[in-house]
């Protein structure tokens, strides 16, 4: 393939978003997931508290944000799959400058044959296989999850929580996750409907999901935050999220706040890209990655202000509950609010829809890419590709019953693959993604990709050229030692 000379008249042969705000619909319902309710809340309490949120936003401002903005960036440029969108513009960037194009024709013809084709092997396209390797790793243990909220919402609805004690919610719970027959059928359902959705192409049925699911789900989170503000516990668990307690700080917690942004964000692993190459070439990136990253960080926060209160009046241990805390606390609140089967139906509901919106950008990466390179159909790449998942999803099935002993560093299955692609397969894509952004795609093309003010430009340009590679490469090392 030659290299366009006109580079803003093409499109992704998967098609368009109908709109800017259709993008950041796509990419809030993509960010918006079990990362913000479940695991957020989790991992708070998992590094003690106001610490673990402070270092958190720090690092959604200081790195996630720069690298998101360069992902849709690469995106949208490339207009493929991850590893031909990296591929292409690595390429590119070292063919000829476009600001020469107008001038001479002829000679930019010959002078892009010095240098490389399109189609010329880039070790740049390995980000992008790593990043489609980590989504299907990540969507294994998350459709297991997504299953427990299933289930859940048929608990709601037939009144299990009404009344329920603290130690009768921890035994629903775990009479539930060490049933791995029960585990395997809801995820089962939710990787079919996972690469139902998929087979039918982003456009088809996405666009029209997450314009309703997520204002509904602010609006529940909303109206569920001002129920908590009715609780005894309300003020202990806002105490317990905003003061930090800074000698609680040390390398593991910097690095988890750093994974838990990435993981929230959707970044370091081509998502982003994919969803960027959808994206008109007239929405300003800069303007629709910050409102995705800033209604991404409100509902966890808003997650947090949820939950932390409950667990304060219920007198619940925030440390011991593991992955399992909102499903020990959150039924205890809704079995003593009025109204609580309906409240507590519709939160699974959303919070199941939340989860496959994020599903579909999870495995979406591979599906482009398989589709583009072994020229199958979708519905076949998503068969092939939603197997694979599924198998792998056993591993972490298994790792809550018969398999909780089995351990690999002191990790169960599902904790490696949490930790491993959280804590070291986004960090290091979104550290290569930076870089590229930063040093190797040609500074006119970003320039005109970004389209903002000088200043606007050199602000970005320093974050993601010298404090997001510098941040994560310390807070790595560190965190690993
Ligand atoms: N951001 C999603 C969540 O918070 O639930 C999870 C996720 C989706 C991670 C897509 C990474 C990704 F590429």
């Amino acid at each position: 393939m030659e290299i366009d000379i006109k580079p803003n008249q093409r499109k992704s042969i998967h098609g368009q978003w109908s709109s800017k705000i259709v993008f950041i619909f796509a990419a809030t319902g993509s960010a918006v997931g079990l990362g913000n309710i479940w695991k957020f809340p989790w991992m708070t309490s998992e590094y003690g508290g106001g610490a673990f949120v402070l270092i958190y936003i720090l690092s959604v401002i200081l790195i996630a944000l720069p690298i998101m903005i360069a992902e849709v960036l690469i995106g949208r440029h490339g207009k493929q799959n991850p590893v031909g969108s990296l591929k292409y513009l690595s390429n590119k960037s070292s063919t000829f400058d476009v600001t020469e194009i107008d001038s001479d024709l002829q000679r930019i013809q010959t002078k892009s044959k010095k240098y490389s084709n399109a189609d010329d092997y880039t070790n740049w396209q390995l980000v992008g296989w790593s990043g489609m390797i980590a989504g299907i790793l990540i969507l294994s243990f998350y459709s297991v999850i997504a299953g427990w909220t299933m289930s859940y919402i048929f608990k709601a609805i037939s009144g299990a929580f009404s009344g329920i004690t603290v130690e009768d919610s921890k035994s629903m719970f775990d009479t539930f996750v060490g049933d791995p027959e029960k585990l395997l059928g809801w995820h089962t359902i939710f990787m079919i409907l996972t690469c139902f959705i998929v087979s039918k192409g982003v456009k088809g049925g996405l666009e029209k999901s997450v314009k309703i699911l997520i204002p509904g789900l602010f609006l529940l989170l909303i109206s569920l935050a001002f129920y908590t503000y009715t609780l005894s516990g309300f003020y202990d668990g806002l105490a317990y999220m905003f003061i930090p307690d800074i000698s609680k700080i040390d390398g593991n917690v910097i690095l988890g706040a750093m994974g838990m942004a990435f993981f929230s964000l959707s970044i370091g692993m081509g998502s982003l890209m994919i969803y960027g190459s959808y994206l008109s070439d007239e929405s300003s990136i800069t303007n629709v990655t910050a409102v995705v990253a800033f209604a991404d960080t409100f509902v966890a926060i808003l997650a947090g202000v949820i939950i932390f209160p409950i667990v304060f009046t219920y007198n619940l241990d925030p440390s011991t509950a593991g992955p399992g805390l909102i499903f020990q606390t959150l039924p205890i609140a809704f079995g003593a609010m009025p109204g609580g089967i309906i409240i507590a139906t519709v939160f699974f509901i959303l919070l199941f829809f939340a989860a496959i919106t994020s599903s579909i950008s999870l495995i979406e990466p591979a599906i482009t890419y398989m589709i583009e390179k072994h020229s199958i159909s979708r519905p076949e790449a998503s068969a092939k590709l939603g197997f694979l998942t599924w198998l792998l999803g056993i591993g972490t099935i298994l790792s809550f019953s018969y398999a909780a002993d089995l351990k690999l560093f002191g990790f169960t299955f599902f904790d490696l693959l949490d930790n491993f692609t959280s804590k070291v397969m986004l960090p290091l894509g979104g550290l290569l993604i930076a870089i590229f952004a930063g040093f190797i795609v040609k500074h006119n093309i970003i320039f005109d990709e970004l389209n903002i003010s000088n200043f606007k430009f050199i602000f970005w340009k320093s974050l993601v050229r010298y404090v997001a590679p510098i941040a994560v490469t310390l807070i790595f090392v560190n965190g690993l030692l």
